[in-house]
């Protein structure tokens, strides 16, 4: 019986899959499309519908239709495929029991826990009034399926009662097992928000303290399930499910802090906005929102916290180069309480929003505080540089050198030198990251050469017939792909093909090809020759006669080679 990732990959060409994404274009049997994961201006992403794979040129990613929606939607591999079964109409839970064991199981006991969270809030008058009287409204709460958890084991009891295992609870993390060894609801008197992932799966909870549970100071405020096989913090995003359409139509996002910070804003008409939920951004979070969107908007509170989540924040938007402009709030404490005294205030505030930059500077200098301490303006100038050198345009940046200065009062060329010195410092720090491109560089130069004619090979039957009757020149492994061209490790040449020389002239490309071989002969001679070389020491060494004439005449030979060549 075949396996429910080939009936997937049967039913669904990687064209298709990948167009509901990016736009492919046409290239000959391929099709090319900027790369979704990382920034660029001409396609290095090339897809192959003959052999179902995609791979960047680029960056170097690269795998089928299942590692695309994985990277994409930043997904784990079991949700992956649920997605793509879906779409494809196949059954997967019938075709694969242990995967349904492993991963189903703990979608559908959270999915029985919402319901369970819900019916005790709908039933529990203050709890309701509790969030009414923040400002939430019925709907929303319906819509984000708010709920409450009375705790103890109501829960634990009422999913045993649904023919739940309880050690499927406990992996879901919607129970412990305190000291005595007894199973314990782990949300004690918490009025619930389920976290829910970008295939709208309900892959775990945050719980907000409620009632007299709030008054024991060692009960943390907010709470969230524990990581499980279904729930990776780093890449889910409070909110991001409802959102995304919007994020992507007006290519920005408002970011908030907590989840009351979110559901306020959604309802005053907010759609394009995520929440962090108290565990901060990761470049997961980073790189799926960069594909949907160039401008970031922050609203996090207003408190020292928030200020210094603030900085951590930007540093990271500009590693991945978005506009990042500031929400002030004014004598308000968050984007919650905000909107529960003026409606209108978020809209009006983004209308406002300053560029990040200019935001910090006037939070630093606008005081008399730092204004007149010199000991104080270095530090905090020296701080806004460090988050200034994070910024990837150069003329941005010099353009908030030249307003630091101004804001400041420090001359341009002392900011300058700051600059330089901390960008040294970060250089010694760390060593740079290798690009893809250069992953070939310690190959040599033969190789080098051999991949490239390897992938011309792919190109058309008549280059594939020019390097084949060279082939005795050829390093094993090319050899060996042009020899099986249908073979897996044939694709990424196939694709290569493509990439490098998919618009290039026919003429054009056949002299490359004619180079390339005589390039190829020559380092095959000189290596021969290098070969020789060595014997010929050798046999002096040991006076070896005999040895020593064979080995210069042939090198001789080689010589003579490489002069027809060139
Ligand atoms: P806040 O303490 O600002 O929460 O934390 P809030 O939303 O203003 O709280 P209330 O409900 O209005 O009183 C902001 C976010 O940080 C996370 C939560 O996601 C919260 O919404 N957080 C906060 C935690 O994860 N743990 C905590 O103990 C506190
Ligand atoms: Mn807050």
């Amino acid at each position: 019986m075949p396996k429910d990732v080939d009936i997937i990959k049967e039913r669904l060409s990687v064209a298709d899959v990948l167009r509901g994404y990016i736009t492919l274009l046409p290239a000959g049997k391929n099709f090319k499309a900027n790369c979704p994961f990382h920034q660029e201006k001409t396609p290095s992403f090339i897809v192959s519908p003959d052999r179902g794979r995609w791979h960047c040129f680029g960056c170097g990613e690269g795998g089928d239709i299942i590692t695309f929606v994985m990277k994409y939607e930043n997904l784990e591999f079991p949700e992956a495929l649920r997605f793509l079964a879906e779409k494809a109409g196949v059954q997967l839970a019938s075709v694969n029991p242990q995967h349904q064991r492993e991963f189903g199981i703990l979608y559908d006991i959270n999915e029985e826990a919402k319901r369970f969270f819900y019916n005790s809030l709908v039933t529990n008058k203050d709890a309701i009034s509790y969030l009414t009287n923040r400002g939430l409204t019925k709907e929303t709460i319906q819509e984000f399926e708010l709920g409450f958890s009375p705790g103890g084991e109501s829960l634990s009891m009422h999913l045993i009662q649904k023919k739940y295992d309880v050690r499927d609870a406990l992996r879901a993390g919607l129970v412990y097992r305190n000291t005595r060894g007894l199973y314990r609801d782990r949300f004690d008197s918490r009025i619930m928000f389920p976290i829910i992932n970008h295939v709208g799966k309900t892959v775990a909870f945050t719980g907000r303290v409620f009632g007299s549970a709030s008054e024991n100071p060692d009960n943390p405020k907010y709470m969230n399930s524990p990581e499980s096989p279904v729930f990776n913090k780093s890449k889910v995003l409070y909110g991001l499910n409802k959102s995304k359409g919007d994020i992507a139509r007006e290519k920005s996002f408002v970011v908030v802090e907590g989840q009351m910070d979110f559901l306020m804003s959604w309802q005053c008409g907010i759609k394009n906005c995520v929440a962090i939920s108290g565990t901060g951004f990761t470049e997961h979070h980073l790189e799926r929102l960069r594909r949907l969107a160039d401008t970031a908007i922050v609203s996090f509170d207003n408190d020292e916290a928030g200020r210094k989540a603030l900085e951590r924040t930007l540093t990271l938007f500009n590693k991945f180069d978005f506009h990042t402009k500031v929400i002030s709030l004014g004598e308000f404490k968050d984007p919650a309480d905000a909107l529960l005294k003026d409606l209108m205030f978020m809209k009006n505030a983004i209308e406002s929003a300053k560029p990040a930059f200019q935001y910090l500077f006037d939070l630093y200098f606008s005081s008399g505080k730092v204004k007149n301490d010199l000991a104080l303006k270095k530090r905090v100038v020296r701080h806004i540089i460090e988050i200034l050198a994070t910024i990837k345009s150069s003329i941005e940046q010099s353009e908030w050198m030249r307003e630091l200065s101004r804001s400041s009062g420090i001359p341009e060329t002392s900011l300058s030198e700051e600059l330089e010195h901390i960008e040294h410092e970060k250089q010694d720090g760390k060593a740079e990251e290798v690009p893809m491109k250069e992953k070939h560089q310690f190959e040599r130069r033969i190789d080098i050469i051999a991949r490239q004619l390897t992938s011309l090979a792919f190109t058309n039957d008549e280059f594939r017939g020019i390097v084949l009757e060279n082939k005795e020149f050829m390093p094993r492994p090319f050899l060996s792909v042009l020899e099986n061209p249908g073979a897996e490790s044939a694709t990424v040449f196939q694709m290569q093909s493509t990439y490098l020389f998919g618009s290039a002239d026919h003429e054009e490309l056949k002299k490359e090809a004619l180079e390339l071989i005589k390039q190829l002969k020559l380092e095959y001679y000189k290596a021969i020759r290098e070969a020789l070389q060595r014997e010929i020491k050798e046999a002096g060494v040991v006076g070896d006669e005999e040895k020593l004439l064979e080995a210069t005449r042939k090198f001789q030979e080689c010589t003579q080679k490489m002069h027809q060549l060139s």
